[in-house]
């Protein structure tokens, strides 16, 4: 069975940053190759921190050696959600600031001959893992082993160890939430703000983030494994949604029902946030990496 990368799994580390890059015009195969076996360098893969890394469809296809998932898409295609697809994203995670400046300087820096960052977000784990608005966020996240299969590509299917992924920068309005009373904050998110206990049908609104994001498919709830964090400085704060699924249409599906594609209700978490990033990503299996940077 083919490995996935162990970053997309690894707990416990508060500190996050989020590299995207855009593929300097021209480059060939060859020499993204040669930029990406830079990462494992020591001053980088040994600097104490989880990377994982993720390619679109085109960067993929040009440098693997393995059969390609049969799923490789971009990024819903939704009215007034941005798409902001680059070439590659590099998640870097660890327990310090400063470890994790070192190791972002030095991807960053391996890549430089071939590829320019488009968006860099540092996020971090607020409080108990709560969201800027303050609530609770990954609670109904799979947990570890059911994670897993929920995240990753079967064996047996090309891709196999694999996972599709999205990141979504969200800036939030969080005066305007906070000026909502705690009920009121509870229908948006459709869970109670204290610990995440979700609201009986009664009191959640159809507009509540959870009611529009849970979809069924023959009585089987469709999960995704999120590994989202807050960032945020005294000017902006928003949430890097970050995502993995076995099945890409996932987040097609999800974020239809959000911006109220097929029945025009929206959710109401869009009254007090907006997407400003949107890339989809493969997330390769490390044997998939090795072949192909040889
Ligand atoms: C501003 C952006 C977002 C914020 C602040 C946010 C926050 C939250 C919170 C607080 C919860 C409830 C606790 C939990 O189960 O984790 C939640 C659940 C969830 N969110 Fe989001 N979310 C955001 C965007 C998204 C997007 C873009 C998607 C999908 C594409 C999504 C999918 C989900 C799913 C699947 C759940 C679990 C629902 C359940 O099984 O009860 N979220 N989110």
């Amino acid at each position: 069975m083919a490995t996935p990368q162990p970053g997309i799994f690894a707990q416990g580390t508060r500190t996050h940053r989020h590299l995207e890059f855009a593929i300097r015009p021209g480059v060939g195969a060859d020499a993204i190759r040669a930029a990406l076996a830079g990462l494992r360098q020591p001053a980088v893969s040994a600097g104490g921190a989880n990377i994982v890394l993720g390619f679109n469809e085109a960067v993929w296809r040009m440098i693997s050696l393995d059969p390609l998932p049969t799923a490789l898409v971009g990024f819903p295609d939704i009215e007034g959600v941005p798409v902001t697809q680059c070439g590659l994203w590099v998640w870097c995670h660890g327990t310090g600031d400063d470890v994790l400046l070192d190791v972002a300087r030095s991807v960053a820096s391996a890549l430089a001959a071939v590829a320019t960052v488009q968006q860099e977000v540092t996020g971090f784990v607020y409080r108990d893992s709560r969201d800027l608005t303050g609530f609770i966020d990954g609670t109904e996240n799979p947990p570890v082993e059911a994670a897993y299969h929920v995240a990753t590509i079967p064996g047996g299917s090309p891709g196999a160890g694999g996972s599709f992924a999205i990141t979504q920068r969200w800036v939030h309005r969080l005066d305007d939430f906070h000026a909502l009373s705690i009920d009121e904050q509870e229908g948006v998110i459709g869970r109670t703000k204290a610990d995440s206990i979700e609201l009986p049908d009664e009191r959640k609104p159809a507009t509540a983030h959870i009611a529009r994001v849970v979809i069924e498919d023959d009585g089987e709830e469709l999960e995704i494994y999120r590994r989202s964090v807050p960032y945020g400085t005294v000017t902006e704060q928003g949430l890097l949604f970050v995502a993995f699924s076995a099945d890409p249409s996932r987040f097609d599906r999800m974020l239809r029902r959000m911006f109220g594609v097929a029945d025009g209700v929206h959710d109401r978490l869009t009254e007090f946030s907006t997407p400003v990033s949107g890339g989809a990503w493969f997330v390769p299996s490390l044997e998939a990496l090795g072949d192909a940077l040889g």
